[in-house]
């Protein structure tokens, strides 16, 4: 099922969303208006609103508080990504320049600042501490996670362990509260919020494996930027971790690794990628990114059967399977 199709139940919501999202950003300042919508106006797949949208229909819906969180969530991660393309020096995204090659990094950086603390205006209508402190702490794991991140590229002795504590923090917990806060934000009970966050949490962790596998096994049309931009910038990825622990592997793909290393991405990236490709980690990868869905499928239990519970299921499995 296409995410389109999923999204078709809700069409008007999200395209009122859509448009707060393009409002939140304005600004008497003409540039920064320029940078945060350049952007957001390249599309993306809405994912984090939605699954708030979806989360407030299992309490009392209202789309007017609704946005107050499906909002901000869009406006972190947009922001995130501003400042992701910073760390990993990247050229293209969704198919468009990156705001650090458009502008530069120093104009990035505050883009990127000045679409967190939008999120924080438009959330602060809320008045709900609760709200707050979820958001604010999910900020902070991100930050944690680029971090690791940084602090990771070209390690190749880190532990798979090591890895999935990364993806937790830098993607599932943010997909997790967009879904624990749109149930949060319509009075839902806390059994539902937190199975909801499970929901979101086991998604967001195939949600990531998917993107790392992508990113080696994926076309340039798929994505939206070239494939190997992982390896190209040293992020080591579960794929990579896997084909290192294949003995007759090892030793050529780090030799191809530091070749990489050494020439800053610049030689090394097609042949270490065909090596990954070939390897069993692909297949082991796409079966640890189904387990996550099987378990985010298995948290939805027990929650009542309406439509957006189903769309959730759809979300899922498109998840698992997604291209792009
Ligand atoms: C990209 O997220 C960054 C990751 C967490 C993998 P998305 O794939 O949700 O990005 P857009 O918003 O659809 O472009
Ligand atoms: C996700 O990681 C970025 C954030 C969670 C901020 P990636 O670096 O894999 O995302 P893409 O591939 O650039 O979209
Ligand atoms: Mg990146
Ligand atoms: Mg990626």
């Amino acid at each position: 099922m296409k995410l389109l199709d999923i999204y078709s139940a809700l069409k008007n919501d999200v395209q009122f969303m859509e448009k707060q999202l393009e409002k939140s950003v304005l600004s008497d300042h003409e540039l920064l208006s320029e940078t945060s919508l350049h952007l957001l106006k390249a599309g993306g797949k809405r994912l984090r609103p939605v699954f708030v949208l979806l989360a407030g229909k299992f309490g009392t819906y209202d789309l007017h508080k609704l946005q107050h969180v499906a909002v901000p969530l869009e406006l972190i991660h947009s922001a995130s990504l501003v400042h992701d393309d910073v760390i990993d020096n990247a050229e293209t995204r969704r198919g468009k320049p990156t705001v650090k090659s458009k502008w530069d990094n120093r104009i990035a950086m505050y883009t990127g600042d000045y679409i967190f603390a939008k999120a924080l205006i438009i959330a602060t209508q809320l008045q709900n501490p609760l709200v707050h402190q979820i958001l604010s702490k999910a900020i902070v794991q991100m930050s944690i996670g680029e971090m690791e991140q940084i602090r990771d590229f070209f390690n190749t002795e880190q532990t798979i362990r090591n890895y999935l504590l990364r993806i937790r923090r830098k993607t599932a917990l943010l997909i997790a509260v967009s879904c624990q806060l749109g149930a949060i934000a319509s009075d839902a009970p806390a059994e539902v919020s937190n199975k909801l966050y499970r929901f979101g949490y086991n998604v967001g962790m195939a949600f990531q494996i998917r993107d790392d596998l992508l990113d080696i096994c994926g076309t340039e049309k798929q994505l939206g930027k070239p494939p190997g931009s992982d390896m190209k910038q040293g992020n080591i990825t579960l794929p990579v971790l896997l084909a290192l622990q294949q003995p007759e592997l090892r030793g050529p793909l780090l030799d191809q690794i530091a070749i990489i290393h050494e020439s800053d991405g610049a030689a090394g990236v097609a042949a270490a990628l065909d090596m990954i490709r070939s390897s069993n980690g692909i297949d082991i990868a796409d079966r640890l990114a189904n387990r996550y869905i099987a378990k985010s499928l298995h948290a939805l239990e027990g929650l009542p059967d309406i439509k957006a519970k189903k769309n959730l299921t759809e979300i899922a499995h498109f998840v698992a399977k997604r291209s792009y």
